[in-house]
């Protein structure tokens, strides 16, 4: 057998390419500027350019951008292992969520995986139903009012507050109604300064005491401080007794959990940064699908009756419940195209491990990898008009006929998205027990600019006015 492969010698494989396109960069800082405006757009403006694979770098590091849905196979699922969160943007958020789930890798991930999987299964979360639709029938009640008094309303804050409300109560057994609004500010702050450190800070300027740094801090000592209060109200409760397994939350899971080997515990520091996690990723995300899509419900009038007519059908007057799912079929896909077009998480990074060969361009060990949820979901090869909002994209029929990874909002492979399944739960039961009764307007000439911050956020409030549906 001969020891001169073709990795020793040098010589490129018969498919592999040289080097990925790449556009003009500044001197010091690379392709750091188009970053720093809306990242999404650039994204988009390069793979309408370049194609599917283009080289970037931000200051000294050097990465490469994928668009093709078999790359995104590649990197998330065939080769995962070769792939890790060892960057730039899930080192930032660990100074908000600390080392967990989200954010670590390796055996540390897969204990932590395992011990909360068994909360998010898809025929569990269906328990969380009737709380969501409290929580969604609470807020419906609040808008009589303003549909009465045509007041005009922020859609986006409304979704904020409502998505928090529901994860409190659902994954945490809480309800934080009277601390909603300090906590949302809280998560604001923070987040609003990971954006900052991810695009412009620096290991040093984080250490500083200045008032930004100052800000985050204060921000993440009242969430610390409610946090903890949760934590330890329920464990006095486990201390005396009064929880019983019929009523089991993420986080018993979390108090209950035992190390097989030791026997111990979720050490404290460990729990609380989970229950951030939690936080973090199970309520902007979920926000902002509800908020576009209904912005997008009211750009599209015909799209809304049709929402309406299915809603009308399935449920009548009675209010939606988990077990109307299978048959709120066109909800489910109003949500679906909503996220395709406005995918709240809209990028995902990773880094290469080890020398790879990806879409046939050589990708040396270290480099720096993203795959972009806001392009592929409009790649031309694989979406018609793929700009128009057309729910009947996801008819079951239609989807048969999909590249599996062409469409992938929560991610996809072994680090997919845990809370898939809840947030399906939570979007379609939201929308149709507010669609059943209102239908929303958006104030005139409004044209919301999405914002890629670590979500994409609307980048300014999405204001509408509610009018009740036929005396409802
Ligand atoms: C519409 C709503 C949501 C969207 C679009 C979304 C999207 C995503 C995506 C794309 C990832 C993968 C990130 C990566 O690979 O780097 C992810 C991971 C994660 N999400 Fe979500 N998410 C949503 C809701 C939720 C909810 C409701 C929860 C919890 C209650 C949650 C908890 C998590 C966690 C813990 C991870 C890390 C999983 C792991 O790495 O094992 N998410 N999410």
């Amino acid at each position: 057998m001969s020891i001169l492969t073709s990795k020793t010698l040098g010589a490129a494989q018969p498919s592999v390419r040289k080097r990925a396109p790449s556009p003009p960069a500044d001197f010091i800082l690379g392709h750091m500027r188009g970053m720093r405006g809306n990242a999404a757009k650039y994204m988009m403006s390069l793979y309408r350019e370049y194609g599917d694979v283009v080289r970037l770098r931000f200051g000294p590091l050097r990465a490469h951008v994928f668009f093709h849905p078999d790359q995104v196979q590649h990197i998330l699922v065939r080769n995962v292992e070769n792939f890790s969160k060892d960057v730039r943007g899930y080192h930032k958020i660990r100074a908000l969520a600390g080392l967990g789930m989200l954010t670590g890798d390796g055996e540390l991930w897969r204990r932590q995986r395992k011990l909360a999987q068994p909360a998010f299964m898809a025929r569990r979360v269906l328990v969380f139903g009737d709380i969501i639709c409290e929580c969604a029938q609470d807020l419906a009640t609040k808008w009589s009012t303003s549909a009465d008094n045509g007041q005009v309303v922020d859609i986006s804050a409304d979704m904020m507050h409502l998505t928090l409300r529901v994860i409190c109560r659902t994954m945490l057994g809480t309800d934080i109604e009277n601390d909603v609004t300090e906590i949302g500010d809280a998560i604001t702050v923070c987040l609003e300064d990971i954006l900052f450190r991810i695009q412009y800070a620096t290991e040093f300027t984080d250490m500083l005491p200045t008032p930004r740094v100052r800000r985050f801090q204060k921000a993440l000592s009242v969430l610390d401080s409610k946090m903890k209060k949760i934590i330890d109200d329920r464990r006095r409760e486990h201390a005396e007794g009064k929880r019983e397994a019929a009523q089991q939350d993420l986080l018993d899971a979390f108090l209950l959990a035992r190390d097989e080997q030791t026997g111990e515990g979720m050490p404290e520091k460990q729990l609380l940064d989970e229950v951030k996690t939690i936080f973090l990723a199970g309520h902007e995300t979920t926000a902002n699908m509800l908020s576009w899509t209904w912005y997008l419900l009211s750009k599209h009038p015909h799209v809304a009756r049709k929402l309406h007519e299915e809603l009308d059908t399935v449920l009548g007057d009675r209010p939606p419940t988990a077990a109307d799912l299978p048959r709120l079929t066109y909800t489910r896909m109003v949500l679906q195209e909503s996220m395709r077009l406005r995918p709240p998480v809209w990028a995902t990074e990773r880094r290469a491990i080890n020398d790879d060969v990806i879409g046939g361009y050589p990708i040396p060990k270290g480099e720096f990898i993203l795959v972009c949820q806001y392009v592929t979901h409009r790649h031309a090869d694989f979406w018609e008009n793929p700009d128009g909002f057309d729910p009947e994209r996801f008819a079951d029929d239609r989807q048969e006929s999909m590249h599996k990874l062409q469409y992938f909002p929560f991610g996809v492979g072994p680090r997919i998205c845990i809370g898939n399944h809840f947030a399906m739960l939570e979007g379609i039961l939201i929308l149709a027990t507010l669609a059943q009764k209102y239908r929303l307007d958006l104030l005139p000439g409004s044209d919301i600019e999405p914002e890629p911050v670590i979500t994409l956020r609307p980048k300014t409030p999405i204001r509408v006015t509610v009018h009740r549906r036929d005396g409802r």
